[in-house]
Order: structure tokens, then C-alpha cells, then sequence
């Protein structure tokens, strides 16, 4: 059984990507709500809060990972010991993350090899697209402060227009044509940034460039319920969640 992670309720855009090309598939979803914004953080605290997480998921029957929170993954991604201390953890020796395949979606995206990241705090501090895409020219623009938007619903352009008029203002003068959309919230915000970057510049959704990735290895994606989890506040998480995913949600205290 899959159990996704994130810090909220952003990782949704990634079960929503998992249950558009396999609707039966069960997993567990587990928003770490008393404790986000993971994206502010030292990258100890976020390893700490996902060690914690993943050890909440192999408790409730996740045997296969899968880390949707983007400052989680970037966090793993540039340091093996928290990685390692995750893999115990969940107890087992594979874990997916969002950052390898955000990598290759980025590559196959991109014309001119001029990528943009558009991440939490946490995640451009990793520095971890700069080492992984160091043959690209990469800009990176911290937008910590999409997230609160991105979990109110503020997404639209008459909302989040001028905040992401700012905030994109490097990736114009970088020109760059791919943009990785690299916090689970911000795909939620892609309608109004592509308004913005214009049609030309290709948008990558890591959640989606992931169940590509959870495709190719054939994992026996067993079907199951669905089932969703929250460390505060779950029925305002099943709330938003039900009106995210187009169907009543329960969430239940972990
Ligand atoms: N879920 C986090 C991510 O994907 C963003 C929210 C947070 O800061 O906790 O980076």
C-alpha cells in the first residue's frame, strides 16, 4: 500500500495525479497539518517532522513511501543521513520522492536549457536543482509565501496576480522556458502563473512526473480504500480535501 506524505494538504495534487491513472489504487494520505509550514525550516527540524511521518505511515500499513512534500524530498535528497533515517523508518529500502523525476520532467521540458524553480524556502536552500541540474542554467525564487494562498484557495489571478507578478519577475529576466513547480501547493496556482509566464514557458508538475515514475517500476498497486489522515485539524482537512478531490473525504487524528 502506498502512504503519501506532505506537510498539508498540498500533496492532494499528487494523490489527484495517482488516482487519475489508477482510480482503484488504495493508499493513505497523511497531511502533517500541526506542523506546517515545513518550508521555513532548518533542514534538521523537516528531517526530524518527516522521519516522524513516515514512521506514522508504516504503522498504519504503508510499506511503499511515497514523499509528495517537495521541501521533504529536496531535504532527503541533499542529505543521505536523513535519507537513511527515513528508509528505517518507513522500514523498508525504496522510498519515491518528487525531486528525481521533477529532474527528468525539467530536462525533457526544457528547449534552451534556462529552468526556473519555483519552490519553498527550504527547498531552494537545498540547493539540490542547482547540483542535479548543473549542466542547465537554473534560477531559483523562494515563494514560501504561495503556500498559505495556495491552502485558503486564494489561487486565482485576482487573488495571487500581483504576488506572482513579483515573485516571477527573475524567471522573466532569466527568460527561462520551463518552470518546475516545486511545492506540492503550487500546481494549484499553475492556471494563474501560466496567465502570467505566457504559453511559451513549459510548467512542470512534479506530482504528475512522479506516478509516471510509481508507473514504470510496476508496483503492484493493490486496490484498496483510500484513506486519509491529519495530525490536527482533520475535518477542516477532509473539508478542503472534499472539495479538492470532487468527493467527500473523511480524515481521521494521527
Ligand atoms: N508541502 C510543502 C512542499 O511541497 C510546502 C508547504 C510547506 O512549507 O510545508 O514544499
Amino acid at each position: 500500500m502506498l502512504g503519501i506524505f506532505d506537510s498539508g494538504l498540498g500533496g492532494l495534487t499528487v494523490a489527484r495525479a495517482l488516482e487519475q491513472k489508477f482510480p482503484a489504487a488504495g493508499y493513505i494520505y497523511y497531511g502533517d497539518t500541526a506542523r506546517l509550514p515545513y518550508g521555513t525550516k532548518t533542514p534538521e527540524t523537516i528531517g526530524r517532522y518527516t522521519v516522524a511521518a513516515l514512521e506514522h505511515l508504516q504503522v498504519q500499513g504503508a510499506s511503499t513511501p511515497v514523499i509528495a512534500c517537495h521541501t521533504a524530498s529536496s531535504t532527503l535528497a541533499a542529505h543521505p543521513d536523513i535519507r537513511d533515517q527515513a528508509l528505517a523508518a518507513a522500514k523498508t529500502d525504496m522510498l519515491f520522492d518528487v525531486v528525481t523525476p521533477a529532474v527528468a520532467a525539467a530536462r525533457a521540458a526544457t528547449r534552451e536549457g534556462r529552468i526556473g524553480i519555483l519552490g519553498t524556502a527550504a527547498t531552494v536552500r537545498s540547493g539540490i536543482y542547482e547540483t542535479l541540474l548543473h549542466d542547465a542554467e537554473v534560477t531559483q525564487v523562494p515563494a514560501s509565501v504561495l503556500v498559505g494562498l495556495a491552502e485558503e484557495g486564494w489561487t486565482s489571478r485576482h487573488h495571487a496576480g500581483p504576488i506572482l507578478k513579483e515573485l516571477l519577475l527573475p524567471f522573466m529576466r532569466a527568460r527561462v522556458d520551463t518552470v518546475v513547480l516545486a511545492c506540492t501547493h503550487f500546481p494549484l496556482l499553475a492556471e494563474s502563473i501560466h496567465d502570467i509566464l505566457g504559453p511559451e514557458v513549459a510548467l512542470v508538475n512534479p506530482g504528475v512526473a512522479l506516478v509516471e515514475t510509481l508507473a514504470q517500476h510496476h508496483l503492484p498497486l493493490t486496490e484498496g480504500p483510500k484513506r486519509y489522515f491529519a495530525s490536527d485539524l482533520p475535518a477542516d482537512f477532509a473539508e478542503r480535501a472534499s472539495r479538492f478531490l470532487g468527493r467527500p473525504v473523511d480524515a481521521e487524528q494521527l
